[in-house]
């Protein structure tokens, strides 16, 4: 199948879906993506909104830990190989009400070799699953996999740490979705030549960034060109800083939406920041989930925020 077909399918699965579909991703492993993950769900499942969990980090499946529970007998490594039919046999409770998991492939392979078609499947299923809102923690990377699983979700969420490592891998990311983007609008819209003519032209007189390339070929091509703008638009990925410990931490969001905006032309959404509090790791390794472990913690208010944001 073309990744224009997929975008159509996608935009077809949407019509049928019942829930949102929340991703939650980031270039590096460790920044926090599952406790994100497994606390934005618990916050909106005490809100009354019925949610599922689903882990689909390749390989490092722990969301189940997490939320507080044992590895579930059935994973997406069963739907994957077919030993399960419905998706619906994967879900299982948690001991907070509201809230339920899928929990991720054991075995890296099995998610790796995700093939398109699966993909699709998985997605056009997680978007018929009975929830208000289902939350896909995507794991480290920018494999294909990943970038679609982002890309396909109604809002997509990046947790950077405050170091240069962590910044640099979210710009990676950042521009790898960019770029498979646009490869699917490129299809879409069927504009491969008009682009590579802004490309060759813009190579020319040595600009460079994707911003300009957008402004040239709105130069050629002034339909085309505002439609490809109007679909670059439609990528508005949210940002958490994690574990910040000052106010130039902080400040560190507001440089990577203004980097994007110039760059990319892409509006990040900045959701706010979460503190460095060492409840978090006494947290796990109490194996709790911190949010219902620890409601004094720093981060119950950061949380909150950030929840009214995604909500609003
Ligand atoms: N805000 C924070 N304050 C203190 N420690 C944190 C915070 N966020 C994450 N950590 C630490 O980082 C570890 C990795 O977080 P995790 O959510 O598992 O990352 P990821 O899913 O991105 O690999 C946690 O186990 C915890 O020890
Ligand atoms: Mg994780």
């Amino acid at each position: 199948m073309t990744l224009a077909n997929e975008l159509k399918e996608n935009n077809f699965t949407h019509q049928t879906k019942r829930n949102q579909i929340w991703a939650v991703g980031g270039g590096k492993g460790g920044v926090g993506k599952s406790l994100v993950t497994a606390n934005t769900s618990i916050c909106l499942a005490l809100m009354g909104y019925k949610v599922v969990t689903v882990d689909l980090d390749l390989g490092g499946a722990n969301m189940h830990t997490c939320l507080g529970i044992p590895i579930p007998e059935k994973t997406l490594s069963d739907y994957i190989s077919k030993k399960v039919s419905d998706i619906n046999d994967l879900v299982v409770p948690t001991p907070i009400k509201n809230l339920k998991i899928i929990s991720g492939a054991q075995d890296e392979l099995g998610m790796a070799n995700l093939r398109n078609m699966h993909k699709n499947k998985i997605l056009s299923k997680l978007g018929g699953l009975d929830a208000d809102y289902v939350l896909l923690d995507l794991g480290a990377g920018t494999s294909f996999n990943t970038l679609d699983f982002f890309i396909s979700a109604d809002k997509g969420i990046l947790v950077i740490l405050p170091e240069p490592t962590s910044i640099e891998n979210t710009y990676r990311f950042i521009k790898s979705v960019y770029h498979r983007r646009l490869k699917m609008i490129e299809e879409l819209l069927d504009i491969q030549p008009l682009i590579n003519q802004a490309m060759n032209s813009k190579i020319a007189t040595g600009q460079s960034t994707p911003v300009e390339l957008v402004k040239k070929v709105i130069e050629i091509n002034p339909e085309m060109g505002q439609k490809l703008q109007h679909e670059i638009s439609k990528f508005n990925p949210h940002i958490i800083m994690n574990q910040v410990r000052s106010q130039n931490d902080i400040d560190i969001g507001f440089s990577i939406q203004n980097v994007c905006r110039r760059y990319f032309g892409v509006d990040i959404n900045y959701l706010g920041y979460l503190d460095y509090d060492a409840s978090v790791w006494q947290s796990v390794k109490k194996r709790r989930p911190l949010l219902m472990e620890y409601p004094n913690s720093k981060l119950v208010n950061n949380f909150d925020k950030i929840v009214h944001k995604l909500l609003s």
